[in-house]
């Protein structure tokens, strides 16, 4: 599809507005995520939508519930991303496939696809960085077992854990 990341980009500010701390996020998840696409299989049209879209579920949670929880998220998101899509002319076949991911995006092993593996990583390569009480020692032991791809791996090796491994 011709000039996706900028449609993607242009509904996910028109979603959220001026609230440019989810913004800077799902751009920050879609930087990961282009980097993963380098070397991990996956669809260059679903991941990067995944990405940007993977938190739309969070205003309306917010405003229903005003609380952004995991489960409120993953309940509002894929509405609201089937819309966006229909309405950038993303193709109708992967619809699906994105809102599945996003409707499951804070469950480990939520879809198995490599998609959903990309969008685990990236979320939590950008997360971990933000994590206030980021202990580099703990983090180093647990970065085979919490990231799902061996790319996710290799570049958290390479964020978190620099100086030990
Ligand atoms: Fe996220």
């Amino acid at each position: 599809m011709e000039y996706l990341k900028a449609k993607l980009i242009r509904a996910l500010v028109d979603h959220f507005e001026n609230d440019d701390r989810r913004i800077e996020h799902a751009l920050r998840v879609l930087a990961w995520t282009e980097k993963l696409l380098e070397s991990e299989p996956a669809d260059r049209e679903i991941a990067p939508a995944v990405a940007v879209l993977h938190d739309v579920g969070i205003k309306e949670a917010e405003a229903k519930h005003g609380t952004s929880s995991a489960r409120l998220q993953e309940e509002y998101g894929p509405s609201i991303a089937k819309r966006i899509l229909a309405n950038i002319g993303f193709p109708g076949d992967k619809i699906e496939a994105v809102c599945a991911i996003v409707g499951k995006h804070h469950t480990k092993n939520g879809v198995d696809s490599p998609d959903f593996r990309i969008l685990w990583d990236a979320d939590l390569l950008v997360n971990t960085a933000d994590s206030p009480q980021l202990d580099m020692e703990k983090m180093a032991g647990k970065i085979d077992n919490i990231f799902a791809t061996e790319t996710g791996r290799i570049l958290a090796r390479r964020e978190f854990a620099k100086a030990r491994l």
